[in-house]
């Protein structure tokens, strides 16, 4: 008898004290990424990690994993999903299984530059699309830039008539397949993790990226020749899973909503300026030909580009496409 209310006084106080021990727990928030740490990405969850512990010490810890370390791209999403990750920021057109809306800005030759892309970003337009797939249980916190993308190839693309032939890796992305198919290319689906080897051994003779990708995955080393084409961008959604993020205490989550916006704020400022700066140690590296085109060559890659637009008028919709459009237009 004695003993069993012993063994039940202690089984108490061990519960007690591994309730005391959950309760100050702190919140896990595993953030996993695909590229460097010197890239806009990469740097931004880097920032977040810092403002993070920095301002919620103790109640929230943030594991950020680059370079698909946990999760290459075919997997972070599921991963999101299941509760494996809580954070992710996979490029825009990694969307479409989850929303046709978001192949909007895969669009060949749709934004001018990058100050369109926050304009229409910041509308209500933009905002809108970072809730459309709610329903799925993935929230869009925050859009970050990484920049415009350039075509690379062991050819010099100057025409679109260059590209004919040569086989491109894309993004799972069918608005980018349809674009390279335009100037009579081959697309291939493949992971970021893969192009650099698939560039190396000829799996793949291209590829289209910003600056910050290209020579921080080296890519530069094994293409000869970037076109500087601005012709499409490469920006990112910072998402959560819904269930997760509402279901965190409120004074934490304002606080993280807080640092995020602060966040958001800094990787867009700084991403060019980081695009700049590959560019111009691909320059020092020596192994890569920068080309830049004419208003004429580059007026050809928009018109044999452009048709893709109307392939895809149906899924992402005529209005959210001229709304996007306008953003050109400085106000
Ligand atoms: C790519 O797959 O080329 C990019 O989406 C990688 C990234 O996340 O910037």
């Amino acid at each position: 008898m004695l003993k069993s209310l012993w063994s039940a006084a202690v089984c108490t106080l061990a519960l007690g004290v591994s309730g005391l021990t959950l309760a100050a727990d702190p919140v896990v928030i595993k953030f996993s990424h695909v590229v460097a740490e010197q890239t806009p990405k990469g740097q931004g969850a880097l920032l977040f990690k810092k403002l993070v512990e920095e301002r919620l010490p103790g109640k929230v810890k943030v594991e950020v994993y680059p370079n698909s370390s946990l999760f290459g791209d075919g997997k972070e999403m599921e991963a999101l999903l299941s509760g494996d990750v809580q954070m992710i920021a996979p490029s825009l057109a990694k969307f479409e299984q989850y929303t046709p809306k978001l192949q909007l800005f895969d669009l060949p030759f749709l934004f001018n530059d990058i100050s369109a892309v926050d304009r229409f970003q910041r509308s209500p337009d933009g905002q809108g699309l970072l809730k459309a797939m709610e329903s799925k249980n993935i929230t869009g916190l925050a859009y970050w830039h990484n920049g415009m993308k350039q075509l690379s190839a062991n050819k010099a693309l100057r025409e679109p008539g260059d590209a004919r032939g040569l086989k491109f890796r894309v993004q799972a992305s069918a608005v980018l397949e349809e674009q390279f198919k335009a100037v009579r290319a081959n697309p291939r689906k493949m992971s970021f993790a893969e192009v650099y080897q698939g560039l190396q051994t000829g799996v793949v003779n291209g590829a289209e990226n910003p600056y910050s990708n290209i020579y921080s995955q080296k890519m530069h080393e094994v293409q000869k020749f970037i076109t500087e084409s601005d012709h499409g961008l490469l920006d990112y959604m910072l998402i959560t899973n819904t269930k997760f993020w509402t279901g965190l205490p409120p004074d934490i989550k304002t606080e993280l909503d807080k640092i995020i916006v602060e966040v958001t704020t800094q990787v867009n400022k700084d991403a060019e300026k980081l695009n700049q700066d590959a560019k111009q140690s691909i320059i020092n590296a020596k192994t890569t030909e920068i080309i830049t085109l004419t208003p004429e060559q580059r007026g050809k890659w928009r018109e044999a580009m452009k048709p893709v637009w109307k392939k895809f008028e149906g899924d992402i919709g005529a209005d959210l496409i001229k709304a996007a459009e306008a953003a050109n237009q400085a106000q």
